[in-house]
């Protein structure tokens, strides 16, 4: 199945310590905004987006030394073997409990910017107490909405990569590296 691979973009090194950098910084942020509120009224809750989040938000999420719950949301913009953002598709609902809350979202890639513009605006209609949006990766050039995401882990090229996480056809995720595919795999798939 790897044999499919191209070529590494990011090793499983990089990723792991820019993961830990982050981590760092999104802890001292969300620290400071917490202040001296011990009761943590103002509680944190993190927001996963499926499925492509799931691996960076596994590594990342152990950084963060706070008190935190964690909610999912499913959306999907790639359907099947497509290669460009088909417009976004909620596939679940959001948590429904962020008022008041200081909410960080934390999706995979931004690509068009069209996945977390819906979800910011979906969340700010329940009022949190702050909204921090945080992706592994993100592809400059790309945003066809304009989305102020405060944390990055990698600029890329604007190629499409699997691996750590992201898919190709639902497939790939497993692959420990951040990737590109032969165009055979590609073109296999898709006839
Ligand atoms: P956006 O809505 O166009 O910003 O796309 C975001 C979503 O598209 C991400 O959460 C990914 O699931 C998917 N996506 C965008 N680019 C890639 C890629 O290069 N590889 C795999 N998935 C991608
Ligand atoms: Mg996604």
């Amino acid at each position: 199945m790897f044999r499919d691979i191209e070529k590494v973009l990011i090793t499983r090194d990089k990723i792991a310590a820019r993961v830990h950098d982050l981590g760092a910084q999104i802890a001292r942020d969300l620290q400071s905004v917490l202040g001296d509120d011990h009761d943590h009224t103002n509680e944190v809750v993190l927001v996963s987006v499926l499925t492509g989040s799931i691996i960076f938000v596994a590594d990342l999420v152990r950084q963060l030394p706070l008190k935190l719950s964690m909610g999912l949301v499913a959306v999907s913009s790639y359907p099947g073997t497509s290669m460009e953002s088909k417009g976004v598709h909620m596939r679940s609902e959001l948590p429904q409990n962020l008022t008041g809350k200081h909410v960080l979202v934390v999706d995979d890639i931004l690509d068009s910017g069209q996945t977390l513009d819906v979800l910011s605006r979906l969340i700010l209609e329940q009022k949190p107490a702050s909204l921090r949006l945080a992706v592994l990766l993100r592809k400059p050039g790309k945003a066809k909405v304009p989305v102020h995401v405060d944390y990055v882990g990698f600029d890329i090229p604007d190629e499409f990569v699997v691996g750590y996480g992201l898919d190709y056809d639902g497939f790939y995720r497993n692959y420990p590296e951040i990737a590109t595919l032969r165009p055979e795999a590609v073109a296999r798939s898709q006839s």
